[in-house]
């Protein structure tokens, strides 16, 4: 999959742009709030219906317009265009996938699979464990089959046997959906450990080249303890999550531990630190997607130079030429990134939200 044209409207700063990106790296540069991470957030948002820097839509929308709009021609490995559409405006969503109105995120974002990293990545580590699990969720979706239902099955027991224990239901009643919800479950658990056995050597193997001194550790949790079935879990927690209102274990709570010799990463290692270990967390996963699934994916980096001292950013770059994914990257400078290793590249000039071409 890759992006072959993108009209971006009335998206932060940028009133009407169109984008022709080129299969290989596309080096967006321009001065500060030019509007370059604007761009990339816009591809994010295509792919995502939610932006990576923030949750509220009327921070995307142009200031004074009453919604945004991206356009986009996705390129399929058999060469055939999806457009992709997305009407937004402060209270009401439109998508349009081959022209037909969808209303799941997921049919759009099955079709355009899109990974960023950008200066803020680091909370990833920092924050709370539901970023974690959409880290996990996010190849899952994209490479295991029936993940999307099974998850939707499990939320919908989830939510009743929840709002059964709020209203303080009868035993019986709480314990009706315990079955299906240890049957999803079950299910759930397997493609995720299923997908993080094949993307953790990815990891490792990038891990190992930037990280000399210290030891980190990303590892696995499913959101129950390894030995006990979920069953006997709801079973003997009934009473206590009656009290709270609310189911304790189960996928809902699954989480990926990152750890710096034996210590939470979340202190042990540096804020730069920490980019670069989520931002190396992102690359193997678009790596995983490629090679297992044959499919490119597409790759945003916001802000590469200013993320790195040079030795780590020539490391980077040299990762990303054996890469098999269309990727956009922000400078503030053309020179700062060395694109040489690149066939098939294009720069584009940002102005205060407007485009140019510069080869
Ligand atoms: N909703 C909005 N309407 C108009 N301008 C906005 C909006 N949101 C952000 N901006 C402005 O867009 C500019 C571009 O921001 P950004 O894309 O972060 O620039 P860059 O990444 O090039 O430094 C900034 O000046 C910012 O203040
Ligand atoms: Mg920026």
């Amino acid at each position: 999959m890759r992006l072959a044209h993108l009209q971006i409207q009335n998206f932060r700063n940028i009133e009407n742009i169109q984008l022709t990106p080129v299969k290989g790296v596309n080096l967006i540069y321009g001065d500060n709030a030019a509007g370059k991470t604007s761009i990339l957030e816009a591809i994010y948002y295509l792919s995502h219906i939610r932006s990576f820097r923030t949750r509220h839509v009327t921070d995307l929308i142009l200031r004074d317009c009453s919604y945004l709009q991206l356009v986009a021609k996705i390129e399929t490995p058999e060469k055939h265009i999806i457009p992709l559409g997305i009407r937004r405006s402060r209270n009401k969503s439109e998508i349009r996938v081959n022209k037909q109105p969808v209303n799941r995120v997921s049919e759009i974002a099955a079709k355009f699979p899109v990974v960023a990293i950008h200066p803020d990545s680091y909370t990833l580590i920092t924050g709370n464990p539901g970023q974690r699990r959409q880290y996990l969720d996010w190849g899952v979706f994209h490479v295991e089959h029936g993940f999307f239902q099974a998850w939707q099955r499990f939320k919908k027991s989830l939510l009743q046997r929840n709002a059964a224990l709020k209203s303080r239901q009868n035993a019986d009643v709480c314990q009706m959906w315990n079955k299906e919800i240890r049957n999803s479950a079950n299910y759930i658990d397997q493609l995720r450990q299923q997908y993080f056995v094949s993307l953790i050597p990815y990891i490792n193997e990038l891990i190992q080249l930037f990280f000399t001194i210290e030891k980190i550790e990303v590892e696995y949790k499913r959101g129950w303890p390894a030995d006990l079935d979920l069953l006997e879990l709801l079973d003997r927690n009934l009473q206590k999550e009656r009290i709270k209102g609310y189911t304790y274990y189960g996928p809902h709570r699954a989480e990926i531990s990152i750890k710096g010799n034996d210590q939470s990463a979340q202190t042990f290692i540096s804020r730069g630190q920490q980019n670069t270990l989520v931002a190396l967390m992102r690359l193997a996963q678009a790596m995983q997607f490629t090679e297992v699934t044959s499919r490119s994916c597409v790759l945003l980096y916001d802000d590469l130079a200013a993320e790195l001292d040079e030795k780590h950013r020539e490391m980077i770059l040299s990762v990303l030429t054996k890469m098999n994914i269309q990727l956009f990257i922000t400078a503030i400078e053309k020179q700062q990134i060395d694109l040489s290793a690149w066939h098939v590249k294009e720069m584009f000039h940002v102005e205060h939200g407007s485009l140019s071409t510069s080869s």
